[in-house]
């Protein structure tokens, strides 16, 4: 899907994937020490918005501009000590210009591309790293489509763990986990958990169970 395709998507949607942040995210990164964070295709912002709640400064980047319009629109309803901590961007996660080394956290939650433009990607997030900093990567992993409900019905921009961390082999990134886990989706937007799907297709019906693929890794302490 291209940025028109997004955009049509949220046009025709009100908050796609819900206003709670992803399960995958509150579990990984609630105790985490607040600090820089990028997130990568970031949507309507609900990651992006839970973490700065939490005290980080939040670059949320998307190439939907109507995904952002709706995240600028619940920043304007946010506390000002919360809005004042997210920067909303619009660029290409593939093509991105962060500053290197940059952020403490990358999160990159649900972008679903071909294999190369994932690969690219994952390694600019990589390269964004601060010493120290961690990637948390959460995906529909290629399973789902045999295993699990919901999420795009397209192998090609499917991944598994083993996926990531091939493409980011070489980097010296320290797996933290590297997993298949999974959600019960059913009743919230989107696909109906808090949250995912991402290119649409397969539904989600109550009480039935979709197939992430979830991989933190860190960069080494300076
Ligand atoms: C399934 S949504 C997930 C949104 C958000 N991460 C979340 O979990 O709520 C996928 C998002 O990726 C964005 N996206 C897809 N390809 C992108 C690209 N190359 N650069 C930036 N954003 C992209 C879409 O616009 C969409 O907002």
């Amino acid at each position: 899907m291209d940025s028109r395709d997004w955009d049509d998507r949220y046009a025709a949607n009100e908050l796609v994937w819900g206003a709670a942040p992803n399960r995958w995210v509150v579990r990984e990164l609630a105790d985490g020490t607040p600090g820089h964070a990028l997130d990568l295709a970031a949507g309507e912002g609900r990651n992006a918005i839970w973490l700065a709640a939490r005290g980080w400064e939040v670059t949320g980047l998307d190439f939907s501009a109507v995904a952002l319009e709706r995240a600028e629109r619940l920043t304007a309803d946010l506390p000002d000590e919360v809005a004042e901590r997210l920067t909303w961007r619009h660029g290409d996660a593939r093509t991105f210009e962060a500053p290197a080394a940059g952020y403490d956290l990358v999160l990159i939650a649900y972008l679903q591309l071909p294999a190369a433009d994932r690969r690219t990607v994952l390694r600019r997030a990589a390269e964004a790293l601060a010493p120290g900093g961690t990637l948390l990567v959460v995906g529909h992993d290629l399973s789902n489509l045999t295993e699990g409900v919901g999420g795009p019905q397209d192998p090609a921009v499917l991944f598994t763990p083993e996926d990531v961390l091939a493409d980011l082999a070489g980097l010296g990134l320290r797996t933290v986990r590297a997993e298949r886990v999974h959600r019960t989706v059913g009743g919230e937007p989107g696909h109906k958990d808090g949250g995912t799907g991402a290119g649409g297709g397969g539904g989600g019906g109550a009480g039935r169970v979709a197939v992430d693929a979830l991989v933190r890794l860190e960069r080494a302490a300076a």
